[in-house]
């Protein structure tokens, strides 16, 4: 008998790599975060692709970040649906039409319904900008700024009915100093979005 050890046939070996997991981004403004996923992949830090992004505000950023990328825009403006399931309707038939099967919600402001949360089961994430569940909601950067608290952050979760509510996935925590306004502790808060939201969904997705 040999020891010799053949690798198995190309094919065979490209089968153990698991497929890129599909990822609408939902947003609505600069896109920093949906930039910040895109470079992670093309690192290949990510096993991801991004099918599409999804944007509600005509004047939003993020669509010039998208094409940066080359990654298709959707515009669907929440003005012009009846309701918010209406609009999440709306989303599902285009995330399903670009064969995306994660939804992302990068800076999404808009609060999503059961119609949308349930036909993408545990795979819904958020990032907020608070060590949740420490200020939920609006303006969560001056809410921690207004309580006097010495270290806040950001969180991804999973998305569930009541507005930033789900599951933890991951967390950074940043220190406030004492000069701090909204815009610098926005800022360095940002700086470590961008860190846990590209990690966050590789996590999401190997526990999937
Ligand atoms: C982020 O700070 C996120 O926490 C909040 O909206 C902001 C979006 O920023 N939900 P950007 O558009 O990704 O730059």
């Amino acid at each position: 008998m040999s020891d010799v050890l053949i690798s198995p046939p190309i094919s065979a070996r490209q089968s153990q790599v698991p497929a890129p997991i599909r990822l609408a981004v939902l947003a609505s403004g600069k896109g920093s975060n949906l930039a910040a996923i895109a470079s992670a992949i093309a690192r290949g830090d990510l096993n991801a692709t991004i099918q599409v992004v999804i944007y509600n505000n005509p004047e939003a950023g993020v669509v010039q970040k998208a094409a940066h990328y080359g990654i298709p825009t959707v515009l669907l403006n929440h003005r012009t649906f009846d309701s918010r399931e209406a609009l999440d309707q709306a989303i599902i038939d285009t995330v399903k039409a670009y064969q995306a099967d994660w939804v992302i919600m990068a800076g999404w402001m808009r609060r999503v319904t059961d119609v949308l949360i349930n036909a993408f089961p545990q795979r819904v994430l958020n990032i907020h900008p608070s060590l949740l569940p420490s200020f939920p909601g609006v303006r969560a950067v001056e809410q921690a700024l207004a309580a006097g608290t010495k270290i806040t952050g950001c969180t991804v979760h999973y998305v569930e009915l009541v507005v930033d509510s789900g599951p933890i996935i991951m967390q950074a925590a940043v220190p406030v100093l004492p000069d701090d306004t909204p815009a610098t502790l926005q800022a360095r808060i940002q700086v470590q979005e961008h860190q846990i939201y590209p990690a966050a969904i590789a996590i999401a997705a190997a526990t999937s």
